[in-house]
């Protein structure tokens, strides 16, 4: 009984974040795509009226060079510049309060979140907690909590998953309790987002297809959750469709510029699409396994998407025909239960051709209740599942994410 009025109390919410999504006038990037497009982005600084840039990356892209031709337009545009390059996966407030002071000391202006989801979500912190030094970034948890603009940002992904470059969000760690969490404001999606393929020739294969099935998720979640308007399902339907297309060819061939422009796409549109319309499960689980373990958060999603899936199929039947239409592994005539599973069997394959596991071998049996209420609590009442989740349904889901 309990459990009813606590369901409906859910969707109640949810119905409310759905007509304010709808409301909310979300900010749309400006976007420069195509090869070498990152050299473009130093004039477009200037233009504004910008000095003085703090770059936020980490140290393995520095030592690939990758943004060394941003940083020689800079250079040429008369813009200084700052490297802040001691972010990692899944960053820690502790990596954001550094970036904070370096920013300080060398009085930057603006700030240019260059690399994967982790540095540009430090970015986007770092802003966050420039402009509202009386937060801490725990206060900041949760929606609408920036108050203040953060300073001018940019975007620059080297990966192709997160959509953090058009998105609301960023995920942060706290490192003391290995609490993952997100930061939601409109403050936080940059002025700018470049999409540039040429950067990601060199993503090695299994980032490459983690962060894809991230995008994925994003894409997935987004559509079947429901809190989704016909601007989200456009979003997720073409980035399921570029997904399918040429997540396995960029995995394989990492040089092949059209999956990897196309990629970089499928990343924006899916962020733009989840951005709106929310994530779910997959997601709120996932934020456990890297907050907990420091699991890849493009490989938990990977693995624990079709566990979610069969766990909603029923619920989410239509939708998940409607995406296995717009992927292209089904036709209009075929029956909804037929087109579901293929879905459900098609996410299944691409994880086994690209050598992604069916288990997560960090998690312990001990950690399951923790993972559990941890993620509903992420996920409730905020995420529009097509199926609600009990307690005991969560752990026994996250149980058979345990190494057989
Ligand atoms: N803000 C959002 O909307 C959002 C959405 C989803 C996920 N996230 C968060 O983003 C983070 C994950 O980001 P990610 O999946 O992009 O991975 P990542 O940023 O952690 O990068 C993974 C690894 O790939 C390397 N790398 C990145 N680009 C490279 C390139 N071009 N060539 C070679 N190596 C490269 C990085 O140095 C790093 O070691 C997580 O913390 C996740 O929770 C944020
Ligand atoms: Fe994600």
């Amino acid at each position: 009984m309990i459990w009813t009025v606590k369901k409906r109390l859910y969707r109640t919410q949810q119905q409310v974040m759905k007509v304010a999504s709808a409301v909310i006038p979300f900010p749309i990037p400006v976007l420069l795509t195509g090869p070498g497009s990152v050299k473009n982005l130093a004039e477009n600084l200037k233009v504004r009226g910008l000095k003085n840039v703090l770059l936020v990356t980490d140290k393995i892209l520095m030592d690939l060079k990758l943004p060394e031709s941003l940083l020689d337009s800079l250079q040429e545009n008369g813009v200084k510049y700052t490297v802040y390059d001691d972010v990692q996966p899944n960053p820690t407030i502790e990596s954001v309060e550094n970036g904070r002071k370096v920013y300080q000391k060398n009085k930057c202006d603006c700030i240019i979140g260059f690399g994967g989801g982790s540095a540009i979500d430090c970015a986007k912190i770092i802003g966050a907690r420039i402009s509202n030094p009386f937060m801490s970034v725990r206060r900041m948890k949760g929606l609408f909590r920036v108050f203040l603009p953060i300073p001018p940002f940019f975007c620059v992904p080297t990966t192709a998953g997160t959509g953090s470059e058009t998105t609301v969000a960023a995920v942060i760690t706290d490192a003391a309790t290995h609490e993952k969490f997100a930061i939601n404001d409109l403050k936080l999606i940059p002025k700018i987002a470049v999409l540039d393929p040429e950067l990601m020739v060199g993503l090695p294969p299994h980032i490459t297809s983690t962060t894809g099935m991230d995008a994925l998720t994003h894409a997935v979640e987004a559509y079947i959750g429901l809190n989704g308007n016909k601007f989200t399902d456009e979003n997720a339907k073409n980035a399921t469709k570029l997904i399918f297309e040429n997540l396995e060819e960029a995995y394989k061939n990492g040089k092949n510029m059209e999956a990897r422009n196309n990629m970089a796409l499928a990343s924006f549109y899916a962020g733009a699409a989840f951005t709106r319309a929310y994530v779910g499960y997959v997601h709120a689980i996932a934020h456990n396994m890297g907050g907990l373990y420091g699991v890849p958060h493009g490989l938990a999603n990977a693995i624990i998407m079709p566990y979610v899936l069969e766990f909603c199929r029923k619920e989410a039947e239509k939708k998940l025909a409607g995406l296995a239409i717009a992927g292209g592994i089904g036709t209009r005539g075929e029956s909804e239960e037929v087109l579901s599973r293929r879905f459900i069997d098609k996410v299944k394959t691409m994880n086994k051709k690209m050598k992604i596991p069916t288990f997560i071998k960090e998690l312990k049996e001990k950690d399951i209740p923790l993972i559990a209420k941890r993620a509903l609590d992420e996920a409730h009442p905020d995420y529009p599942v097509p199926r609600i989740m009990t307690l005991a349904e969560c752990e026994e889901l996250v149980g058979k994410l345990l190494k057989k």
